[in-house]
């Protein structure tokens, strides 16, 4: 509490899921941005600073994909023990794994679905993933060759293929 007073803000944990190419990352750190201008603390977990360090060891099995969310909710909830606005950028592709998160994190949870439908997605393939999925070339490609769990009930769904980031 004396925290979030010394913030002058609340502190919350904004969980972005979506499948590959959705753009979790991008909105979230345009939400970022606009958040900063307003004085709040924030930061955002994504898989540029948290695959290569903290989970280096973790692939994309279904048992890795749930340790990394595991160990990104843990930290996403220190983060926001510490006055913080978090924000993650995660396939997350379980329900059950965000669910494990939510209850972790407490009343501060907001999860955004950034629905876009994966033809959109494999249009963009901006890192060219997808592609390599359709291949054969990489394994366990969420949306092609591995699950993606829909939220039931999130507090918000963005959908990159109508709205544009500002909206
Ligand atoms: S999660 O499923 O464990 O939440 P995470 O969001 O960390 O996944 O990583 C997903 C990113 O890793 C994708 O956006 C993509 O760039 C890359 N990636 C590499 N291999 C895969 C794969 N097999 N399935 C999904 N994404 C992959």
């Amino acid at each position: 509490a004396r925290r979030e007073q010394a913030n002058g803000h609340k502190s919350a944990v904004l969980w972005f899921t979506g499948l590959s190419g959705a753009g979790k990352s991008t909105i979230a750190h345009a939400t970022e941005e606009s958040l900063h201008r307003l004085g709040c603390r924030t930061y955002v977990l994504d898989g540029d600073n948290v695959r290569h360090g903290l989970c280096g060891d973790l692939g994309f099995s279904i048992e890795d994909r749930h340790e990394n969310i595991r160990r990104i909710g843990e930290m996403a909830k220190l983060f926001a023990d510490a006055g913080i606005v978090t924000l993650t950028a995660f396939i997350s592709p379980l329900r059950a794994d965000r669910d494990r998160v939510r209850r972790l994190a407490g009343a501060d949870f907001i999860e955004i679905y950034c629905r876009c439908p994966i033809e959109v997605c494999e249009e963009r393939d901006a890192k060219g993933l997808y592609k390599k999925a359709r291949a054969g070339e990489i394994k366990d490609f969420t949306g092609v060759s591995s699950p993606y769990e829909e939220p039931d009930n999130p507090e918000l769904v963005l959908d990159s293929s109508r709205m544009t980031i500002e909206e």
